[in-house]
């Protein structure tokens, strides 16, 4: 009587444990899961690395410093340009931070002799400042700030 009811009970439950999980659950679990797997693992990193690495790379000038820059670029003179030592105005004002060389890297300031940056971007910088750098609108005049960018821009093309 016990042992009859045993062996029904492993036949019963050997028969379950085989149809049920290999029919509906394994076989569409593994499809589902296999496709999600890859396609989820592969896409976020990818966009992650995208999205990263322009930011490292590029600093990012609000259109308005560009716009601002280009109006100081044209409206000051090469007659007040004259007048002005370019030269000066940076070991008198930037020499701290960037170095006479403008070489010199105190505080997180950019190596001006490598520098890529252009006349535009590099008198939004020195009028606005960004980070660690001061701005120096209101210090010098708008040709001081456009002779001082020069003479940084020079100091890459060397
Ligand atoms: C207080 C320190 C400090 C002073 C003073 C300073 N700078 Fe800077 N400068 C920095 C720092 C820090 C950066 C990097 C800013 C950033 O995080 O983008 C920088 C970046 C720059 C850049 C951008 C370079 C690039 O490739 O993007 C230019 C151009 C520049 N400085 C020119 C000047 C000039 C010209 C002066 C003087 C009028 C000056 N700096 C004074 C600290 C300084």
């Amino acid at each position: 009587m016990k042992t009859h009811h045993l062996f029904l009970l492993l036949l019963l439950s050997t028969i379950l444990s085989c149809v049920n999980p290999t029919d509906s659950g394994m076989t569409k679990k593994k499809t589902i899961t296999s496709s999600q797997i890859t396609e989820s693992k592969a896409s976020p990193v990818r966009q992650s690395q995208d999205l990263n690495a322009p930011n490292e790379e590029e600093v990012i000038i609000p259109k308005e410093q560009i716009k601002k820059a280009k109006e100081i670029l044209a409206a000051v003179t090469d007659e007040e340009l004259d007048q002005l030592d370019g030269k000066l105005l940076f070991k008198q004002n930037c020499s701290i931070c960037h170095g006479i060389k403008g070489n010199m890297k105190i505080n997180g300031a950019k190596d001006l002799t490598k520098s890529k940056t252009s006349l535009v971007r590099g008198v939004a910088q020195v009028y606005f400042g960004r980070n660690l750098m001061t701005p120096f609108r209101g210090k010098l005049s708008d040709a001081e700030i456009v002779a001082v960018s020069k003479y940084a821009q020079s100091l890459s093309n060397n």
